[in-house]
């Protein structure tokens, strides 16, 4: 991890939404400066409403800024090779209800192209990754929430991607399995990825982001280490709130 080698930046990132019946625009963010290191686990934080997943889904090429740029992995995002070298957790998993968990990781493994052995291996490890194995064969539609998101973060895993971005990796999930999580982003930092996550838990990303940034209304109000962000004494709660009410007042 270390800032001369960049993952993401944005500068300047504004995206305002237009709504087609109404006069009234949002502006979701708001001339947004990101740095996100390559090898770091970054959380992006902000109350409800605050831009985080708009500027996950323009990170993702999914969504076109109103105008700044953005680069990741120093290219546009919506060109195909940087497409398939990221990993993507929703915030809400749009899963076939019909397909099973390793028919929902082969249909992936499939679009990614990656050969049939190679995928069958990736997919038996995923599936036993995220404790699903017994549920393996059964169809999506019986799962429950929190499976549904285990299998989600599977497949946001499949193609084996450099950069993984996790718009609330652990909301849904009971502690234990939250706990499962949060060691497999341990790991996959280990293994050199760059994680972004998304996250209302700030325990949580208190324990495992090495930088964060906190959004309000679409603005950049904090960024940086956690570890130098905290004073003595306080956490990344309290600095949470802090920051919003100065922001508000
Ligand atoms: N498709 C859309 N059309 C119009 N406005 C939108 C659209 N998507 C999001 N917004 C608005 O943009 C702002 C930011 O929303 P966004 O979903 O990025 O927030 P968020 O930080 O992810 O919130 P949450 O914590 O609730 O998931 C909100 O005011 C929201 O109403
Ligand atoms: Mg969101």
């Amino acid at each position: 991890m270390s800032p001369d080698k960049i993952a993401i930046k944005t500068e300047n990132l504004t995206k305002v939404y237009k709504t087609t019946f109404s006069r009234y625009q949002v502006k979701a963010v708001d001339n947004l400066n990101l740095e996100i290191y390559e090898g770091e686990i970054f959380g992006l934080l902000g109350p409800n409403g605050s831009g985080k997943t708009t500027t996950i889904k323009i990170l993702l090429g999914l969504l076109f800024p109103t105008s700044g740029l953005v680069r990741v992995l120093g290219k546009p995002p919506d060109e195909v090779i940087v497409k398939d070298r990221i990993g993507f957790l929703p915030e809400e998993s749009y899963l076939y209800r019909f397909l099973n968990a390793e028919e929902t990781l082969d249909f992936y493994g499939r679009l990614f192209r990656i050969p049939r052995k190679e995928r069958l291996a990736r997919i038996d490890h995923l599936i036993k990754l995220v404790g699903l194995d017994d549920a393996r064969k059964r169809p999506v539609k019986e799962y429950s929430k929190g499976m549904a998101r285990r299998l989600g973060f599977a497949q946001a895993l499949i193609n084996d991607p450099a950069l993984i971005i996790l718009d609330e990796p652990t909301s849904g999930l009971d502690p234990l399995v939250a706990r499962q999580v949060k060691d497999i982003i341990l790991d996959l930092q280990k293994q050199g990825k760059t994680i972004i996550l998304s996250s209302h838990l700030l325990a949580d990303a208190e324990t495992i982001c090495n930088r964060v940034a906190i959004l309000h209304q679409g603005q950049l109000q904090k960024m940086g280490a956690v570890k130098e962000l905290l004073q003595p004494g306080e956490t990344l709660e309290t600095l949470f709130l802090k920051t919003i009410q100065a922001s508000r007042s």
